[in-house]
């Protein structure tokens, strides 16, 4: 189906990666960063659950139909109708996947309340079902690394005579280890009748921090397909992340001699759209995309990098879309060096948004003598959303000192008219804080409020996450700033901007999941 050595890259950045508490993307994010994906060509996108909500199965509908090159796959439970409405929503594609999958484990089988026997007659219809309406179909048995080892090769049987073309080993709770992970594949293959037809996949997560090791030692099993996400997004401790097992085979191809077909010159793009829209950091020295990956600041390290830089790289930054050379930018600098650099970056803007952003960037230039590529970075984020805007910033003047509480007047424009709040709080941030929901009442809890420095430097920016939720709906704000106030309350501003446009463009309940992987039915 493959040549031998070749590994297919299956992104689920999307559906796993998206139903991280807090990770909600809206239709247009999902919709660009499968874009973004397609094009830089991963073979298979997981592009939600169709049968979870409205909003699932439009975002997998319009997926599959804009898609290019990549085969467009949905995940179904095991039952008809998830399956039908995955189908409806895949159908579109010039190659569509049905991925329909159920909890074998003991743990698992025990929440439908099946024998052994019935989910395994469960497994045989809803497998048939699935091939009746497409011909790539892939089954998982979830928690499949805590499944009964006899079991596991009875039910891939029986989803391979069904005629499932990939068999993925989901470690579901990323309990297994690099040895193990590798043996439970070869010795799959080696067992099931019907194994050599069929491709199989790996799906690892984190929890004790292995899914990269886990997934590349699956391949060295036998495995032809690694599962993974963006930046590792995912619940808990996250998937696999794809940037660290292509780079891993791409950087040590003499002991992994696989081949992918990811252009990785688009991965630093691609990982900081997903960081953005996910509200989802990178941590500073998280392998191959954080921020420190590729900077060598002590002394010694530096040192060697003049006199070679192997001496402590072992990638280019080339290789993943870094720039080589990041020579700022300053108030002098034209309309012309900006789009050239934002060009650099990975970002292609038409000519009204550059005119917004390089109005941006003279305010922010006039503030900081240096304008670096991270700035540029966190201003294309804060001038996404901004035109249509419900609520924006207008003014905001802060009295504070030590000892007493803090005063805030705040303008801000709601809906098209501008309004003044004055309210005091429990420092700057609290009592701007105050004065917003004075003038945008609101219910919104506020579960995440994170400030970073962008670059170094009393005048650096001050990004500011601020994740809300309300009603079931969650939403992220992000906003960078020279003053952490403003910084604050542009991101608060953002979030409740989003929490609206959840709920208006969606409608009551329809971007809602309140479903379960675990379908009692
Ligand atoms: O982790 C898991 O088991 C899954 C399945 C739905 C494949 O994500
Ligand atoms: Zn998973």
């Amino acid at each position: 189906m493959t040549d031998n050595n070749h590994v297919l890259i299956f992104d689920t950045t999307l559906r796993d990666g998206e139903q991280s508490p807090g990770a909600t993307m809206t239709h247009e994010e999902k919709l660009e960063i499968a874009g973004l994906l397609d094009e830089m060509g991963v073979d298979i996108i997981e592009a939600g659950f169709p049968i979870a909500s409205e909003g699932d199965f439009r975002a997998v509908s319009e997926i599959a139909k804009n898609a290019k090159n990549a085969t467009i796959c949905g995940l179904a439970r095991a039952n008809f109708k998830d399956i039908d409405r995955c189908w409806e929503a895949v159908k579109h594609a010039s190659s569509p996947r049905i991925h329909t999958f159920i909890g074998t484990s003991p743990l698992h089988r025990a929440i439908p309340d099946l024998t052994m026997d019935e989910m395994a007659d469960k497994i045989h219809e809803t497998v048939t079902h699935a091939r009746n309406l497409c011909d790539n179909v892939q089954w998982s048995p979830m928690d499949a690394t805590r499944t009964e080892w006899d079991y596991l090769c009875r039910v891939i049987e029986i989803a391979i005579k069904a005629g499932a073309t990939t068999i993925n080993i989901p470690d579901t709770v990323g309990y297994t280890a690099p040895r193990e992970s590798a043996d439970l594949i070869r010795r799959l293959i080696d067992t099931v009748p019907g194994a050599d037809e069929v491709i199989f996949a790996t799906h690892c997560h984190n929890d004790l921090g292995m899914a990269t090791a886990n997934s590349l030692a699956a391949v060295e099993g036998g495995a032809r397909q690694i599962e993974c996400t963006i930046n590792g997004l995912g619940e808990r401790a996250g998937n696999t992340a794809l940037e660290e097992v292509v780079m891993a085979m791409k950087t040590r191809n003499d002991i992994m001699p696989y081949s992918t077909k990811i252009d990785t010159t688009k991965i630093m793009h691609i990982s900081r759209r997903v960081a953005t829209v996910s509200g989802f950091n990178v941590q500073f020295n998280k392998a191959i995309v954080g921020k420190n990956a590729f900077a060598h600041e002590s002394g010694i390290h530096q040192d060697g990098m003049l006199k070679n830089r192997e001496n402590f790289e072992i990638m280019r930054p080339e290789d993943i879309g870094l720039s080589g050379t990041s020579l700022p930018l300053g108030k002098h600098s034209g309309r012309a060096a900006l789009r050239d650099k934002l060009e650099h970056l990975g970002y292609e803007v038409g000519d009204n948004q550059l005119k917004d952003v390089f109005v941006r960037f003279k305010e922010l230039a006039d503030r900081k003598k240096e304008v670096m590529d991270d700035d540029l970075i966190v201003l294309m984020r804060s001038s996404e959303d901004a035109e249509n805007d419900y609520l924006k910033l207008e003014t905001l003047r802060i009295v504070c000192g030590t000892g007493g509480p803090a005063d805030a007047t705040l303008v801000m424009n709601v809906g098209g008219e501008s309004k003044t709040a004055i309210s005091q709080g429990d420092g700057p941030v609290d009592a701007a804080f105050k004065a917003i929901r004075q003038l945008h009442p609101n219910t919104a809890h506020l579960s995440l409020y994170q400030v970073h420095a962008v670059t170094e430097g009393t005048d650096a920016q001050a990004t500011v996450s601020v994740r809300l939720e309300e009603d079931g709906n969650i939403a992220t704000g992000q906003s960078a700033d020279t003053d952490t106030v403003v910084a604050s309350a542009k991101a608060y501003i953002h979030a409740l901007n989003r929490l609206k446009v959840r709920r208006d463009k969606s409608g009551p309940d329809t971007d809602k999941r309140e479903i379960s992987y675990t379908d009692p039915s």
